[in-house]
């Protein structure tokens, strides 16, 4: 069977309730973060209306937080609906607790910090967790590369991704995209060796790599493999730690020390029904 992307996209699009041709639309918004942030500002209202009638702090409390479970069931599954949910009464602690109280100026530099390490262009994709250094080691057994081959971490953060392949391929090129500034020069100073841009992933050009290794969420895999397929030239590879493409034939998956899967898809792709 011939591989078709738009239906394998819109398949896994529609298990996850996952629309990726929004991603950059000007109705980005309406996708997430939009969720967490209207339910935590609407439970904050009515928390702030209940208390200046008159109910009781505990009433007032759980009414917001029932509001906020509510809405939660706008987001698109159930890690960012728990989220949501434990998120107002996390809000609440934070403002209200002595241990956490901070000066206004070091909330507005908290928020700064989130927003350069995390920008809301990346908020689609994985915030920054460290592939764990001795999770690719593997990957040489069944992704045979030539030296001076071209590697690109998309969504590199601070470098650990890029590390860890290195320590598989010691003789390829490396190359890192990363969308906050911040994680960008922090992770060029780690890997001095590694060409490190800031840029979008979905907006780079993959033409010339032989691998793209990603860690990023399950739901930016359909798009992955959609961007994959177009650009890929033949023999080059897609590899996600973690997060499978779930209507491709693996060409291989290895299982790290903790568990963690090693998706490995050669270009051209073959879907599961396919079995080719
Ligand atoms: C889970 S971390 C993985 C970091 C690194 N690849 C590693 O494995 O150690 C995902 C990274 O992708 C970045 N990211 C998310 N969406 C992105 C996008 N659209 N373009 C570029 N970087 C992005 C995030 O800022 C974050 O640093």
């Amino acid at each position: 069977m011939v591989y078709s992307y738009p239906s394998i996209l819109q398949r896994e699009a529609n298990e996850l309730n996952f629309d990726p041709t929004s991603l950059y639309s000007p109705m980005k918004l309406l996708n997430w973060p939009f969720p967490a942030l209207l339910a935590w500002g609407l439970s904050w209202l009515l928390y702030t209306l209940l208390q200046s009638v008159g109910v009781a702090n505990s009433w007032a409390l759980i009414g917001a937080t029932l509001l906020c479970v509510l809405l939660s069931t706008l987001a698109s599954n159930l890690w960012r609906r728990f989220l949501i949910v434990l998120g107002f009464p996390m809000s609440q602690l934070l403002l209200t607790s002595a241990t956490f109280s901070m000066p206004p100026l070091a909330w507005l530099c908290l928020l700064v910090l989130i927003v350069l390490v995390y920008p809301l262009n990346a908020w689609s994709d994985a915030p920054l967790f460290p592939t764990p250094s001795k999770a690719l080691l593997e990957m040489p057994e069944h992704v045979r590369l030539k030296p001076q081959s071209r590697i690109l971490d998309a969504g590199c953060g601070l470098g650990d991704g890029l590390k860890a392949l290195r320590a598989a391929y010691p003789d390829a090129d490396y190359f890192g995209l990363e969308m906050s500034w911040l994680l960008r020069l922090l992770c060029a100073l780690r890997c001095p060796w590694a060409k490190i841009r800031q840029g979008n992933i979905w907006l780079a050009d993959w033409h010339s790599y032989d691998v793209i290794y990603m860690f990023q969420r399950p739901e930016s895999m359909p798009h992955a493999v959609e961007k994959a397929h177009r650009e890929l030239k033949a023999g080059s590879w897609l590899v996600s730690l973690e997060f499978e493409a779930r209507d491709l034939k693996p060409t291989a998956v290895v299982y790290g020390s903790d568990g963690r899967p090693v998706w490995m898809y050669c270009a051209p792709f073959t879907t599961k029904a396919s079995g080719t």
